[in-house]
């Protein structure tokens, strides 16, 4: 939130800051969202997660806390028993999958990196939801090779949360749509990107946020234009695109 005294440039420098966490025009506004409806309910370890998190010098990685509320409310609303994660990092979008799950969710999550998720297994342990988690390290892509190569498990999952290397989303999509269930659904985190995909080539942009530019705005035509999926695209965190597999 600006404070007082501050100059409107140094304003814009702050909002240009939380802009990976949010895409609305007000900082202020977004504030308003965290400490009103968000953090008064945010579970204990999912604070203590976030906390832990910020302190990492990746930290620009995590789920905001407002997706991750909305993650929990989704995963509910459509009562998910079976889901996947690509790309965990700490895991606060996987906690807050793992403590909207019932007793007997499971959840198999996938990332390159054990060690940060290490860091916030603690957590998740301590939150007595670790049971429901089958974390498998390395790229995700010969994982789902190797689960469409078995028929049971296609259309067995409930709800899909991709949230990792951008230049392979095409290829999830590819592979999860055979997997998540007809009437389950699939996000896809970071599809407005940093808002660059309204911004003009030549704008200044981070390096990682220019490279991954193209493939988020090639991914999100390939999202309209596909028929198996109704979608909606929220400004929630980064954006993320719901899918909802109908054929
Ligand atoms: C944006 S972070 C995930 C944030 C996480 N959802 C959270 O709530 O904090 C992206 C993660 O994707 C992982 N990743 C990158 N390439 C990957 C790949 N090919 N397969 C699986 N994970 C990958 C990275 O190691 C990183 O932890």
């Amino acid at each position: 939130m600006a404070q007082n005294g501050e100059g409107k440039d140094s304003q814009n420098l702050r909002h240009q800051e939380v802009g990976h966490k949010s895409l609305l025009q007000s900082d202020a506004l977004y504030q308003y969202i965290l400490e009103t409806s968000v953090y008064p309910r945010e579970p204990e370890p999912m604070k203590e997660l976030r906390e832990l998190t910020a302190k990492h010098p990746w930290n620009i990685m995590t789920t905001s806390a407002d997706e991750g509320q909305f993650l929990n409310m989704i995963i509910k609303l459509i009562n998910a028993k079976k889901t996947m994660e690509i790309g965990v990092y700490t895991g606060y979008s996987l906690l807050a999958t793992a403590l909207a799950l019932p007793e007997d969710g499971k959840i198999l999550a996938m990332d390159i990196n054990r060690e940060n998720y290490e860091l916030g297994l603690p957590v998740i342990e301590k939150a007595g939801v670790s049971h429901k988690i089958d974390f498998r390290e390395g790229p995700a892509l010969p994982v789902l090779d190797e689960l469409i190569e078995d028929d049971k498990n296609h259309g067995s999952f409930d709800f899909i949360f991709v949230d990792a290397d951008k230049d392979n989303y095409l290829n999830y999509h590819k592979r999860i749509i055979e997997l998540v269930k007809v009437g389950g659904l699939i996000g896809y985190d970071n599809t407005l990107w940093n808002g660059s995909v309204v911004a003009p080539p030549d704008a200044p942009m981070r390096k990682y946020v220019r490279y991954y530019r193209d493939f988020v705005l090639e991914l999100n035509k390939a999202l309209a234009a596909d028929p198996r999926i109704e979608i909606c695209m929220l400004p929630v965190g980064d954006g993320i695109t719901l899918c909802r597999r109908v054929s």
